[in-house]
């Protein structure tokens, strides 16, 4: 008993905690721990809403500036996430600086879970790159503030079947909005990375009678989607410039740029990847333009939403889950309405929705 009290003080004591100050975020930590090989980052942006919550990223970061500056935004993104759903909770991220490959250690795992709990639930952990469902399960024995665990352990499981149907409730929205009905049947769908939220969209999609064209960097997802699906592959060089009704960016960040924009071919850009504008002013470019744009902070929710029902006290329930993540397009019909109205653009209206959201909370607060 005394050994086991010593072994944890002594691990304890190894961590060194640094608190940083930066300015719009409510705690930003620096945590240390070279017995263990751990070093981390998590950032709170806003609590207004609730408990922090956003997922724990895995990456090798070349400079550890590159990781604290990914956490910050990162957490920032996940406050305007849950705010435009309508979720009590907050926006926060973290990150460990390791290869998820071949640095994925216990230890790391344990040291990164050490830090969640000291922050006494400010900020809840789930998954992101290069973390997955089980070393969530294994964090979970050194703290209560982690959420998106397997089924099997009576968590949410996997969030991306939840993210793919609410992109497609979205497609729907946008369809009407820009082309007039919401019609999927015989209508051309160009969908960038075909992972597992790729996938899972391109299935729905199909079933509902749409022509989807797909391309993946990695030429053997490519070919099972094809396969499984019955879709076109085309060169991932080409996808986004295919002529189509929806474009659905579901791989990387940053691919609607000044570059790529005026080579599109699509009524709508709406799809499930984090952070698609190259920089803000991508908005107004894609308006200009013609196309419609589904904020990607507002559409690419339902995973986030998912999990949250997990933490709920009444548990994990899925049709509460499914009932809340096709409720998306509601938001979304919202948000273009509001864009619409006041021409402006849907990325800008949606942040001014989650802004006004945080601004009620904080009145009320302070009443
Ligand atoms: P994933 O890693 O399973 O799929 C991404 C796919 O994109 C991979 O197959 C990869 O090979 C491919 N890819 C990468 N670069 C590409 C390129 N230039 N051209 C074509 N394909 C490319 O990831 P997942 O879970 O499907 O997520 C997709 C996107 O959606 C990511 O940006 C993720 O951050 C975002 N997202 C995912 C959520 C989820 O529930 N999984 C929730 C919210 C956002």
């Amino acid at each position: 008993m005394r050994a086991a009290r010593n072994a944890r003080e002594t691990v304890e004591t190894a961590m060194r905690i640094q608190n940083l100050v930066v300015d719009g975020y409510e705690r930003v930590v620096r945590a240390e721990d070279p017995a263990r090989g751990f070093l981390g980052f998590v950032a709170v942006h806003d609590t207004t809403l609730g408990p922090a919550l956003g997922g724990l990223r895995m990456w090798p970061y070349a400079h550890e500036r590159e990781a604290l500056a990914d956490v910050l935004r990162l957490a920032e993104a996940m406050t305007w996430k849950a705010a435009a759903a309508g979720l009590p909770l907050g926006g926060g991220k973290a990150v460990i600086v390791a290869d998820s490959r071949n640095g994925k250690t216990r230890e790391r795992l344990a040291a990164m879970a050490e830090v969640v709990e000291m922050l006494g639930g400010a900020y809840i952990t789930a998954e992101d790159v290069g973390i997955n469902a089980e070393d969530l399960t294994l964090m979970r024995a050194h703290t209560s503030h982690v959420t998106g665990l397997p089924r099997e352990d009576g968590g949410s499981g996997d969030p991306a079947p939840f993210t793919a149907l609410g992109v497609f409730e979205s497609i729907k929205v946008c369809l009407a909005e820009a082309l007039g009905n919401a019609a999927i049947k015989g209508r051309r769908f160009a969908i960038q990375g075909l992972g597992n939220v790729g996938t899972q969209l391109a299935r729905r999609l199909v079933e509902a009678g749409g022509n989807v064209v797909g391309a993946d960097v990695c030429a053997e997802k490519a070919a099972a989607a094809a396969k499984a699906l019955g879709i076109a592959v085309v060169d991932p060089g080409e996808i986004l410039y295919e002529q189509c009704d929806v474009l659905a960016p579901c791989a990387l960040g940053a691919v609607i740029s000044e570059k790529s924009i005026p080579r599109l071919r699509a009524a709508v850009v709406a799809g499930a990847a984090n952070n698609q504008l190259a920089e803000t002013r991508d908005a107004a470019r894609l308006k200009d333009r013609g196309i419609l744009y589904a904020p990607d902070f507002v559409i690419n929710a339902g995973g986030l939403i998912n999990i949250a029902v997990e933490i709920e006290p009444a548990g994990y329930r899925e049709e509460e889950a499914v009932r809340r993540v096709t409720a998306i397009a509601e938001t979304l019909g919202q948000v273009l309405a509001r864009a619409r109205e006041t021409g402006t653009t849907p990325d800008r209206a949606a942040l001014a929705l989650a802004e006004e959201r945080i601004g009620q909370m904080r009145a009320a607060n302070h009443a």
